[in-house]
């Protein structure tokens, strides 16, 4: 499907490049952006089929929200003549890719664009008749309850959503946790039945070929071991008792170890006694 899609661009591309020998620009569309992300929009011109001496000499992109027509004249959201840092970059060049792309897309960016290019040529100017549409979307991430209100418990069950609304062909959604990959897609993440494990932050990211955007969503579920407080008091106490118990065994021990050496030495004393008073003698 995507590799039909892929090809099906290519032909509409090689096709307007090797059988029409006019001044064209051609854009592939509609163009899906997420608010806050950024989106490349794909561009081609030609000029040279007519003249391969003529330079291109001037690039400039115009937004219709500002601009009217063929865009004859300022405002560009884009002139190379120009060094103005903006959101709007140009990624082509001066022969026959006129990509523009545009960072940290806001919802009053959508609408349409067009390029125009101007050459050394006297009159050699050119704006395509239609522009590319840029559509801004938002991503959403909501968490949906299947079961259970309030605070979230183990057992309740649940879905992650990630909504865009925007309706481009080819768009895939990726879902993480903590930043690490889960092996899930699609816009749904479905919990049968939550435990404490599945607290964290989750991300959906949504992609197409020319754009993507993410958004995390943080789950708390409750439960015994979600306190790592409590956790800690354990190991403590654990510690202590084991401690305790370590220093009354050596104490038992040594109480234990002193009797015994002092029943020994009146044992010796005893027999000590007994040797002086001759009866070993008399054995
Ligand atoms: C076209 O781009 C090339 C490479 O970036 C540059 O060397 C050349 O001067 C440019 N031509 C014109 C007419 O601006
Ligand atoms: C682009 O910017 C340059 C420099 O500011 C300016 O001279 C030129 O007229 C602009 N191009 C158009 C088509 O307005
Ligand atoms: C998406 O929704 C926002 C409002 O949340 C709206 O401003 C925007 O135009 C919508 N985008 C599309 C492509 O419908
Ligand atoms: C929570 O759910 C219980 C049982 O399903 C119900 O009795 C209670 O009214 C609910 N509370 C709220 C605030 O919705
Ligand atoms: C929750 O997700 C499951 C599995 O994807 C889906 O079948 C179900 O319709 C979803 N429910 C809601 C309310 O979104
Ligand atoms: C989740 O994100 C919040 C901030 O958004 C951060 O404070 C917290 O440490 C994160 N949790 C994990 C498990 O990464």
């Amino acid at each position: 499907m995507k590799m039909l899609h892929l090809s099906v661009i290519l032909l509409t591309l090689s096709g307007v490049f090797t059988q029409d020998s006019g001044w064209r620009v051609n854009y592939l569309e509609p163009i899906c952006a997420v608010r806050g992300f950024s989106v490349s929009i794909p561009c081609r011109y030609a000029y040279q089929s007519l003249n391969p001496n003529i330079q291109v000499t001037q690039m400039l992109w115009c937004s219709m929200n500002s601009n009217t027509g063929g865009c004859h004249n300022p405002p560009y959201v884009y002139n190379s003549s120009s060094n103005i840092k903006s959101d709007f970059e140009y990624v082509g060049d001066n022969k026959s890719d006129c990509t523009l792309l545009i960072h940290n897309v806001q919802f009053s960016y959508s609408g349409e664009y067009k390029f125009r290019f101007i050459t050394d040529q006297t009159g050699g100017k050119f704006t395509g008749d239609s522009g590319v549409i840029l559509q801004v979307a938002d991503l959403k991430v909501s968490l949906i309850r299947l079961s259970g209100n309030g605070t979230l418990k183990q057992g309740d069950s649940l879905n992650l959503t990630c909504d865009v609304n925007c309706t481009q062909s080819s768009s895939q959604f990726v879902w993480s946790k903590n930043n690490e990959r889960l092996p899930e897609s699609g816009p749904v993440l479905h919990f049968p039945a939550v435990t404490v494990r599945d607290s964290g932050n989750y991300t959906c990211t949504w992609r197409t070929n020319r754009a993507s955007g993410s958004k995390t969503i943080s789950l708390l579920v409750e439960g015994e071991e979600s306190n790592p407080a409590h956790g800690s008091i354990w190991i403590i106490v654990v510690v202590t008792a084991g401690v305790v118990f370590i220093i009354l065994v050596i104490l038992g021990a040594v109480i234990y170890y002193r009797r015994f050496l002092r029943e020994r030495r009146s044992v010796n004393t005893k027999q000590q006694k007994m040797d002086d008073s001759g009866i070993y003698a008399n054995v």
